[in-house]
């Protein structure tokens, strides 16, 4: 059988790998006994101060074992850094979240680093101050590099991951607050965004990444060939513990202590005799085709892998639209129609049809406030909301301000209503 590739794997096992090796070295009170003959250094007070213009990262201090603590420091904007870090500069430490150091005649100083998340930060702030940002538009958020942060919510709709360029990736979950940005990590198809960038051309075989869930985090069960390991969602390493390994082979991954059966639409891989499997439709579907082409490759045929084999979501199911008849519909993540939207072939609908509005809306559930979307299932350009409309991007964000006259908007056409 044709195995596929599980690069990720690697990432995860090796940090335990790495962990059960200090474990060995670092038996408990090696520390006490290496704090009391060495020592430990004085670190600098701005961790302990911790206020609004003193602070700093704690980290484990390059000692053997960490036993010591270390505190380095973060400058204000403003503040003096050095370039040259420890050693070659006056002061130890680093700028602060989004800021740089930068060479000027005064000497080094931290400022705010000039990014495309930064600069769409700064065009927000300036439409906030002179009252022309929408209501339900979000201020963009960016990292500490700068860089475009994992969420962007269309606040009442649904939260979605992004790239570290602001660009949409898999991922979505309905808006329910705050708390929604902060139980979405996307950690998981950022990955998957990763892999895809640094896979080389002259691959042949298609890779499956690690499973995640339609949020965009980690599946709770990752498995390695036979062997499966709850994992934890934000972050993907391996959990330790009893219940959290199973060998597929002797045992269901629901004897696992992480599984979900909510999470789970292929319940019958558990029941009945062993080998039990871990897989999806979509998954399994690949793997057949992989063994169909290595097999023609054996017997002489001249097969190529990329036109042959199209991936599936990082979440292990089909794409979310399908074609029935030669008509394209939306299906949601287990291959079900979404209401009746769909496209004819040759022409525009079908050729731009994304169904984010029709995925957007089946998330969203029995919610009253659900996007008017266009027959096709993409976002209609006007949507309206208690007696205000407003002009929405492709993934339903809204673009300028709302206005209860809809011929004002500047996305305004005659026949918005129906797109
Ligand atoms: C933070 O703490 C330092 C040292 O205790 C103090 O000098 C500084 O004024 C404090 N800053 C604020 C904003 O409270
Ligand atoms: C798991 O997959 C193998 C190979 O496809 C199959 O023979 C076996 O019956 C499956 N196990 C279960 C419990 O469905
Ligand atoms: C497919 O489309 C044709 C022509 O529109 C129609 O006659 C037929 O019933 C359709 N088949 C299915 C399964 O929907």
């Amino acid at each position: 059988m044709a195995k596929l590739y599980k690069l990720y794997y690697f990432v995860v096992l090796l940090l335990c790998f790495v962990e059960s090796l200090c474990d060995v070295l670092c038996e408990p009170g090696f520390c006490s006994e290496f704090r009391q003959e060495t020592g430990c250094g004085r670190t600098a007070p701005e961790c302990r101060i911790n206020n609004a213009t003193h602070h700093g990262l704690t980290l484990a201090s390059p000692t053997i074992c960490n036993c010591c603590e270390f505190c380095l420091p973060t400058f204000n904007e403003g503040d003096h850094c050095s370039r040259g870090g420890p050693g070659l500069g006056t002061t130890i430490g680093r700028c602060g979240h989004g800021l740089t150091c930068v060479a000027e005649a005064g000497g080094n100083f931290c400022r705010r680093m000039t990014t495309p998340c930064h600069r769409a930060q700064d065009d927000f702030d300036r439409r906030h101050l002179t009252g022309n940002t929408g209501a339900l538009e979000e201020r963009p958020e960016c990292d500490g590099k700068g860089k475009y942060g994992v969420v962007a919510c269309v606040p009442t709709q649904t939260c979605f991951c992004q790239s570290e360029t602001g660009e949409r990736i898999f991922g979505e979950a309905p808006y329910l607050g705050p708390q929604t940005k902060q139980n979405m990590h996307c950690r998981c198809s950022r990955l998957h965004e990763e892999i895809k960038r640094n896979l080389g051309p002259g691959l042949r075989k298609p890779v499956v990444g690690p499973r995640c869930t339609p949020d965009g985090n980690f599946f709770p069960i990752q498995c390695l060939d036979r062997t499966c390991h709850c994992v934890d969602t934000a972050t993907g390493v391996v959990r330790q513990g009893s219940g959290t390994t199973v060998n597929l082979d002797k045992r269901p991954m629901t004897d696992l202590v992480c599984y979900d059966a909510s999470l789970d639409p292929y319940p019958e891989q558990h029941r009945g005799q062993p080998p039990f499997n871990y897989t999806t439709t979509c998954i399994k579907g690949i793997q057949d085709r992989v063994d169909l082409i290595e097999q023609s490759r054996d017997e002489g045929f001249n097969v190529d892998f990329y036109s042959t084999v199209t991936g599936c979501l990082p979440d292990w199911t089909q794409t979310r639209i399908a074609v029935r008849n030669r008509t394209r519909i939306c299906v949601d993540d287990r291959g079900k129609q979404i209401g009746n939207y769909q496209a004819a072939p040759n022409t525009p609908e079908f050729n731009n049809m994304d169904c984010k509005c029709a995925h957007t809306t089946s998330i969203m559930g029995s919610s009253s406030e659900t996007p008017v979307c266009c027959a096709n299932g993409n976002f209609r350009r006007i949507q309206c909301r208690r007696g205000m409309c407003r002009c929405v991007d492709s993934d339903g964000r809204q673009e300028g301000l709302e206005r209860a006259d809809v011929t004002r908007l500047s996305c305004f056409t005659q026949n918005w209503r129906t797109c």
